[in-house]
């Protein structure tokens, strides 16, 4: 008996075939709380990521090791101390950070070696590489706190990471880094995973954390979580905080996030590793599971350009095959791209329309306005159908048509009007297909 339930598998793949694509050759930074290690999530984890790398992805790994250093301290009858959301690392922290460092990479390298037969890691080959890829500075003292061996980074040699992710290895990297005297320091894996991801310009940082995302009131750990965060609000949500000098968990990821989206990073996600397959879910779906910051609004209503051609296929094929939109040849989209609207959402393009002018007649035809149905009644519609409107008034046109067999009162709801075939401009009027049918809507522009 075959598992597999094609009507639900196929559109199920299918809907994710858009992400595969847009992911492609792009560089994720991941950073790993030590809390998913001390939480046994380690294998399911390292599945997932090689996942993300078997689809061309190239990744950098980033691990914290807050707890396992904590466990080492506390062996050694050692209190740990914190202050300004990082550690104060004195000689026995140092020592207790290399030795969890030391058997972290280890466990790491073991996860991501596995490939027993019927396991998701089944025929996967990754290569780890690690190296001394960051140069360290000291933290020195601040407010009259001595850091000691804390340290932040200073360089973070992206030729050498960029050649090995090139090459198809995984990179990882611990918070330790070296001062150019050979002196060790422990760093923040939220100061590793920013700096790495600003110096590669890498395309996502996804933190995968002990909090749940950031929470739309960030002094109350108990709100809603915030999905989507422009940089501007974010920047707001830090400016706000009753005590930057000393901040949460959550504010500390915050503080990184905003840095390396300042900084050119395209999207920063903070996420929760207690949801299973979260990294897989915030790459692979519109809605994702934790909090994403972006330097723009997220939803990008844009003019199309030629690199949108293969999106806009992609959105419109499904609806040509069962006959809600007219066949239109790769060609001709090729051709008109520049008349199209989309909307973007994380590099893939979720809703369409061109508008064709005909200026002897003062109007232009709005054409192939299509929302993928994973998004639609959000309103995209009608924020292309108000673009194109704009686009419109700005060639001087008075007013807009569509040709519709199945979407007529979609239109009616919107100021549409219907009218005879005839109402057409005389060279649209010769392409009218009569044995279509299909309903003249008009709608004078204010
Ligand atoms: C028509 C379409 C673009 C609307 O996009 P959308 O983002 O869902 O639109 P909005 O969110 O702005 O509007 C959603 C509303 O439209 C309604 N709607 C969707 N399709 C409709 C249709 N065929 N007829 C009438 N109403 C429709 C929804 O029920 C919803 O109503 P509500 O707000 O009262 O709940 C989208 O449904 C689509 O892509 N359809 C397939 C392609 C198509 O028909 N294009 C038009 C070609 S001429």
């Amino acid at each position: 008996m075959s598992l597999v339930f094609p009507h639900t598998f196929v559109p199920w793949f299918r809907s994710v075939a858009p992400y595969i694509h847009a992911h492609r050759s792009k560089t994720f930074v991941v950073a790993i709380a030590g809390e998913l290690i001390a939480a046994g999530k380690l294998n399911t984890f390292a599945q997932d990521l090689a996942l993300i790398h078997a689809m061309g992805i190239k990744v950098v790994l980033v691990h914290g090791f807050r707890p396992q250093v904590e466990e080492q301290l506390k062996a050694k009858g050692h209190v740990s101390q914190y202050s300004h959301g990082m550690r104060v690392t004195d000689a026995i922290a140092l020592d207790c950070a290399q030795e969890a460092a030391g058997q972290l990479r280890y466990e790491i390298e073991a996860a991501f070696s596995q490939g027993l037969p019927n396991t998701p890691m089944a025929g996967s080959q990754i290569r780890v590489v690690s190296g001394n890829f960051i140069t360290a500075k000291p933290v020195g003292v601040i407010d009259g706190v001595d850091f000691q061996h804390t340290g932040l980074v200073r360089k973070i040699d992206a030729i050498g990471i960029r050649r090995a992710v090139d090459f198809g290895a995984l990179v990882m990297l611990s918070p330790f880094g070296f001062s150019p005297t050979g002196e060790a320091f422990n760093l923040s894996m939220e100061d590793v995973a920013a700096s790495a991801a600003i110096s590669l310009q890498a395309d996502k940082l996804i933190y995968v954390t002990e909090v749940k995302g950031i929470p739309l009131d960030i002094t109350d750990p108990g709100s809603a979580i915030d999905q989507e965060l422009a940089l501007a609000d974010a920047e707001k949500l830090l400016a706000a905080l009753p005590n930057p000098q000393q901040p949460t968990d959550t504010a500390f990821y915050l503080q990184h996030a905003v840095k390396a989206s300042r900084n050119g990073v395209v999207r920063v996600h903070i996420i929760p590793f207690s949801v299973d397959g979260s990294v897989l879910m915030e790459s692979f779906t519109h809605d994702g599971v934790g909090t994403m910051i972006v330097d723009e609004k997220l939803e990008s209503l844009r003019e199309a350009t030629a690199d949108d051609i293969g999106g806009v296929l992609q959105l419109i094929v499904p609806f040509e095959n069962d006959g809600t939109l007219v066949k239109r040849d790769r060609t001709e989209i090729e051709r008109d791209i520049d008349f199209y609207t989309v909307i973007e959402h994380d590099g893939v393009i979720f809703g369409c329309a061109a508008l064709y002018p005909y200026p002897e007649k003062h109007t232009g035809e709005m054409a192939a306005l299509t929302v993928s149905p994973e998004v639609q009644g959000q309103g995209d519609g009608e924020r292309i159908l108000k673009r194109i409107e704009q686009r419109a008034r700005a060639m001087g046109l008075k007013s807009v048509f569509v040709l519709t067999t199945r979407t007529m009162h979609w239109f009616i709801k919107r100021g549409f009007e219907q009218v005879s075939p005839e109402w057409l401009p005389e060279a649209r009027q010769r392409k009218y297909n009569w044995d279509r049918r299909s309903q003249v809507l008009v709608k004078t522009l204010a």
